[in-house]
């Protein structure tokens, strides 16, 4: 993937367009804080290295005409009446943008576009929320609108629930707009208030090992909506004892006795919550002491959480979990995203990322028949416009 690439293939399909500009946004990978996030509570992800690149100019028309290199695929419409289209699913995320700029009661003019991106697709590594943040952050700076980049992520994350329809956090937009190099991101999804926090991996002879269990399961939305909707449900019976509460961020480890009688799933479901915010509150306090021992326990504490108490895990991660805590040298793994499939995350000593490789390229594909894509990930800068 290079720009310049982009760069031809835009001059060759729209000669009479102005000059591009060129913008990338980087998926990302959460470290710690899952399925807090639409609980108003705490996450630590970062940005990563792939990432999706648009090259982008104005048309001086009201129409809109994206080409996908990697679909080879041309999407075309008018920004006076854009809908969802059911032949480019790549390009919705893209009008979903456009959509909610202009709900916002922001002008756009026509513009013609070339993307192509290196996250791998359905991974769970946000691949998503970069094809938003980066059409958010191009049309932001090919119209002059100066919408900050905060504004920017809201309104991305509108349109991924909006117009895609799809009812996710803000994690990933925010990550994948605010990430910095070398430091991941703690978030308070509330306030949104943030931290960049030096990871300090790579000085503590440390790599932070992504592995993609090559499994999708469909179930992921509508599982995913309805933990949301059992969070919900949590909330509404322990404000009997806890008045004036709004979110599972706003219940705390001390109340573990009133989550423990909740009935059926919900003690699970708000427990696993409300212990994953202490743990990211804990993991960025070892992380910033240099505590790297205790950082790994809580990734292995929140793994074992979403296993048994939120059961959004599944057989693959967990295999792979396994595989990973047993390489002398691992920290902490655990599975990261949404769940049901996609990405583990693993601390391990740089010296052992060969062994763990070698182990989870043999155990892995003995008894899953999937061989799993591998890598090790820097926290790398969000979104940027390239000059
Ligand atoms: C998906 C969503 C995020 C977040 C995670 C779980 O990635 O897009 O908003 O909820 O799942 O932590």
């Amino acid at each position: 993937m290079h720009i310049e690439t982009l760069k031809a293939k835009y001059h060759e399909l729209f000669p009479s367009s102005a000059p591009p500009i060129c913008a990338a946004a980087p998926g990302r990978v959460n470290l710690l804080g899952e399925h807090t996030d639409y609980n108003d509570g705490f996450v630590f992800p970062m940005a990563i290295d792939p990432h999706i690149l648009y090259v982008g100019g104005g048309n001086g028309t009201s129409r809109v005409r994206l080409y996908s290199l990697d679909f080879s695929q041309l999407d075309e419409f008018e920004l006076g009446h854009i809908t969802f289209s059911h032949d480019h699913s790549w390009a919705n995320y893209i009008r979903g943008v456009c959509s909610q700029i202009l709900e916002a009661g922001h002008t756009l003019q026509g513009m013609d576009v070339v993307l192509q991106g290196n996250i791998p697709q359905g991974g769970g590594l946000s691949s998503s929320a970069a094809l938003e943040v980066g059409a958010a952050l191009l049309i932001n700076e090919l119209n002059g609108l100066g919408i900050d980049r905060v504004e920017l992520v809201k309104l991305s994350q509108r349109a991924e629930n909006e117009f895609v329809g799809v009812n996710c956090g803000i994690m990933d937009q925010f990550a994948s707009m605010m990430g910095r190099k070398d430091q991941a991101l703690f978030l308070d999804c509330r306030s949104l208030e943030y931290e960049l926090v030096p990871t300090g991996f790579e000085e503590m002879g440390l790599s932070a090992v992504v592995i993609n269990s090559g499994v999708k399961r469909g179930l992921v939305d509508s599982e995913y909506n309805k933990r949301r909707s059992q969070c919900e449900q949590a909330v509404e019976l322990l404000r009997n004892d806890l008045p004036g509460i709004k979110a599972l961020r706003d219940v705390s480890t001390e109340h573990l006795d009133l989550i423990n009688a909740l009935p059926g799933d919900l003690a699970k479901r708000a427990r696993h919550v409300v212990t994953e915010n202490q743990r990211v509150l804990d993991g960025i306090a070892a992380l910033k002491r240099g505590d790297l021992e205790v950082f790994g326990q809580l990734l292995n504490a929140s793994h074992d959480s979403l296993k048994d108490d939120y059961e959004v895990s599944c057989a693959e991660l967990d295999l792979l979990v396994e595989i990973c805590r047993k390489v002398p040298g691992t920290m902490g793994s655990r599975m990261t995203g949404a769940g049901f499939g996609g990405c583990t995350v693993t601390i391990v000593a740089q010296s052992q990322v060969e062994e763990l490789k070698e182990r989870v390229l043999k155990e892995y594909p003995a008894k899953t028949g999937i061989t799993p894509q591998i890598f090790v990930f820097t926290a790398s800068e969000g979104a940027r416009i390239i000059q």
